[in-house]
């Protein structure tokens, strides 16, 4: 099973998710899981030097031929962590994927991007967007619920904006963002909307 974190916009949440659900796929039972990071800036690859998850291999694959590599030579979980620019190793991610992941932000700028990434997702390749870092009860937040509902994009996850997940390698995961993205994460392996 490959579950690819993707979006082509920067600084969405895209290692942060792919960590947290690496670590919720531990807790659901799955042995092996790795957490492919395939983002030159290695940022879950540090994230796991300065913290590392229990039950969570990382390996590192920062090109098309090596993350092809890592995403074909597994018998177990992979969470991929992308990067957001490189158009060559998402894609080479994207065609191996068997569910994607795409975090996202409430706000107007956010759809152009999101359809960007979509449109280099496999016709028979499920996906569903997880709105990160949000603020509960804002009409940012009800407005994008409402787009990607009017869109037709399925909606896998909604994480609350907390200084627990902010601290990212600094502190240990937090419960309730383990919570959220357990839930998240049987969406992806269940192709299932909120
Ligand atoms: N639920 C959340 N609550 C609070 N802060 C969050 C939450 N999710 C992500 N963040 C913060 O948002 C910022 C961007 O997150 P992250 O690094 O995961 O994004 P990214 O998409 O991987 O970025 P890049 O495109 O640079 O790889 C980080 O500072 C992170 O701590
Ligand atoms: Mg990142």
């Amino acid at each position: 099973m490959n579950i690819v974190v993707s979006n082509v916009k920067g600084g969405v949440g895209k290692t942060t998710t792919s960590v947290y659900l690496s670590a919720a796929a531990v807790e659901r039972g799955w042995d092996p899981v790795l957490l492919i990071d395939a983002d030159r800036q290695a940022s879950s690859a540090e994230w796991m030097e300065e913290s590392p998850v229990e039950g969570v291999g990382l390996v590192e694959a920062p090109s098309e031929r090596t993350v092809t590599r890592a995403m074909s030579g597994h018998a177990g979980f992979a969470v991929i962590d992308t990067p957001p620019g490189d158009e060559r190793i998402v894609r080479a991610a994207l065609d191996r994927a068997d569910a994607v992941v795409i975090p996202t932000r409430a706000g107007g700028v956010e759809y152009s991007r999101v359809a960007a990434t979509l449109d280099m997702i496999g016709d028979k390749t499920p996906y569903g967007v997880v709105i990160c870092s949000a603020r509960l009860g804002t009409n940012d937040l009800d407005e994008a619920i409402g787009w990607w509902t009017e869109s037709k994009v399925p909606i896998w996850g909604i994480v609350p904006e907390r200084v627990g997940i902010a601290a990212g390698p600094e502190a240990r995961l937090s419960r309730d963002g383990l919570e959220v993205y357990t839930a998240i994460l049987k969406r992806a392996v269940r192709k299932r909307s909120i």
